[in-house]
């Protein structure tokens, strides 16, 4: 059993905790998995008391788990809650969070320390958390958890990183990409590494190109003040993508260690071929929702969107090629593309293996010779597909596309978050699923020079129907015109 510790979130009032945490919260305490002891304290802006606090998450998670909510576990984690009322921008309001978390009520000395508020407000927390001495170990071990994005660019981000690191150690700090959480991407590396199969075509010489795609069919929502002049590049590809992009093409570590998982991640991070200016249009696209309709409904374009600047150019679809110079994957396209308001909410890697040496097979007028896909899908469904070819029932020596599944790869009867795994991970001490900052590092570096150019480039932005899959332009990255995007499994 683990430790009983005390979850201190910033920024429980937000939208973080009531779409993410609490629900996680919720799960955790379904599956038995926090210590009697544990015990969540919340701080924010609202005069709110303890049960204030307990009525609004029985309220949201009322509303949210709707008939998969259950009584009895509703009202154990409530019973954990507690709410101390202060403005984060006043280290003397940290004053009572002190005493409160120190005194008689016995709340547990290790703490998990979530910051689920805009980076922003990072540096102000911890230097207040440091007037009461509230990010140290006094009694028991302390640790941060920090959500992206981490920083806007390269610069930004290792400010933030150095104002973090004035008051924490690495150690203590868990820094949360929670793609890293789900189900199907810490499937990559069951699936690479527990299988002998897999690992000889694994390179240059049998994989044509990858693609990594995550399309939300969902626009921006009420995130406007956040989103705008931020856009998918920052968003999606600097983080999630590129972390599953590291995943796939890593290479073995020498054990499941934190600090060897993370190390070859870094290496591919730091192998992939920087886009130097000249290059970017070549190797970048960009392009924003106009109006569009998802069957019968309209959907506003990006520029109607309530909180957004009618002039705005901010991207809300980016894709990207990179290569990866390394022995195993010289030259092999990786095609990476993110965007709302798509036809469809799927996260796809999609791993495309070259034709055979000899083809036996001649294709027909109608039909293409279809090489072998490897589909992992990360949501809606958890799915491993291998698509190959075999001979049609019948007389004629034919190909005809197979699947052969790995998994269901169907809907999951319960959506299990990631938010539950790296909750449990950061509690338990496991930084295997959280991010080293020189990961963060290299990303930003990866994508920064593209992002300058585009920061200049400001008058202009490719449009796409909302509801579609996007625009036709962005098929101008790929390698050869054999090469598609794969929209959904
Ligand atoms: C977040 C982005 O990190 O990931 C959002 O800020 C995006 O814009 C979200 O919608 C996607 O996560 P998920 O788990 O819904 O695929």
């Amino acid at each position: 059993m683990i430790d009983p510790c005390t979850l201190l979130i910033f920024g429980a009032t937000g939208n973080l905790a009531a779409y993410k945490l609490l629900p996680a919260l919720y799960q955790l305490e379904a599956a038995a998995r926090l210590p009697a002891a544990s015990r969540v304290v919340g701080f924010g802006r609202r005069a709110w008391s303890d049960e204030d606090w307990r009525e609004q998450v029985a309220a949201l998670l009322t509303e949210r788990l709707a008939a998969r909510l259950d009584p009895a576990i509703l009202a154990r984690l409530l019973q954990r809650l507690h709410f101390v009322s202060g403005d984060l921008e006043r280290a003397e309001d940290f004053a009572p969070l002190a005493a409160r978390l120190r005194g008689a009520e016995g709340f547990p000395t290790n703490r998990l320390t979530y910051l689920a508020v805009a980076p922003h407000h990072y540096a102000t927390i911890i230097e207040a958390l440091a007037a009461h001495n509230l990010h140290l170990e006094d009694g028991g071990w302390s640790r941060l958890v920090v959500e992206k994005p981490f920083g806007f660019d390269l610069e930004s981000a290792n400010i933030l990183d150095r104002q973090l690191r004035r008051r924490f150690d690495e150690a203590q700090l868990y820094r949360i990409d929670h793609y890293l959480g789900k189900s199907t991407v810490q499937n990559i590396l069951v699936f690479r590494f527990a299988n002998l199969l897999l690992e000889p075509l694994w390179n240059r010489n049998y994989i044509d190109h990858v693609q990594i795609t995550h399309a939300e069919s969902r626009g921006i929502e009420d995130r406007a003040g956040f989103y705008d002049g931020v856009g998918a590049m920052r968003d999606m590809i600097q983080s999630h993508l590129l972390q599953m992009l590291a995943l796939v093409a890593m290479e073995p570590p020498p054990s499941l260690d934190a600090e060897a998982l993370r190390d070859e991640k870094v290496k591919v991070l730091r192998s992939i071929r920087p886009i130097p200016r000249e290059a970017v249009h070549a190797q970048a696209f960009r392009a924003q929702y106009g109006p569009g309709r998802a069957g019968d409904q309209q959907l506003a374009g990006y520029l109607n969107e309530s909180g957004i600047d009618h002039r705005s150019t901010t991207e809300t679809y980016a894709a990207l090629k990179l290569y990866i110079d390394n022995w195993r994957w010289r030259n092999v396209p990786f095609y990476l593309r993110t965007g709302k308001r798509l036809g469809q909410t799927n996260s796809l890697i999609a791993i495309r293996f070259k034709h055979p040496p000899q083809r036996l097979f001649q294709a027909t007028a109608i039909e293409r010779l279809e090489p072998n896909w490897l589909l992992l899908n990360i949501q809606p469904h958890e799915c491993m597909r291998f698509e190959i070819q075999v001979k049609p029932p019948g007389l004629e020596l034919r190909t005809q596309t197979e699947y052969m599944d790995a998994s269901s790869c169907a809907l999951p009867p319960e959506h299990i978050d990631a938010y539950e795994a790296l909750i449990l991970d950061a509690i338990e001490g496991d930084h295997t699923h959280f991010l080293r900052y020189d990961e963060v590092d290299w990303a930003w570096r990866v994508v920064d020079p593209v992002l300058k150019l585009w920061a200049t480039e400001r008058e202009f932005i490719h449009t796409y129907p909302a509801g579609s899959w996007g625009p036709v332009e962005a098929n101008r990255l790929f390698d050869r015109e054999d090469q598609a995007w794969r929209n959904g499994l």
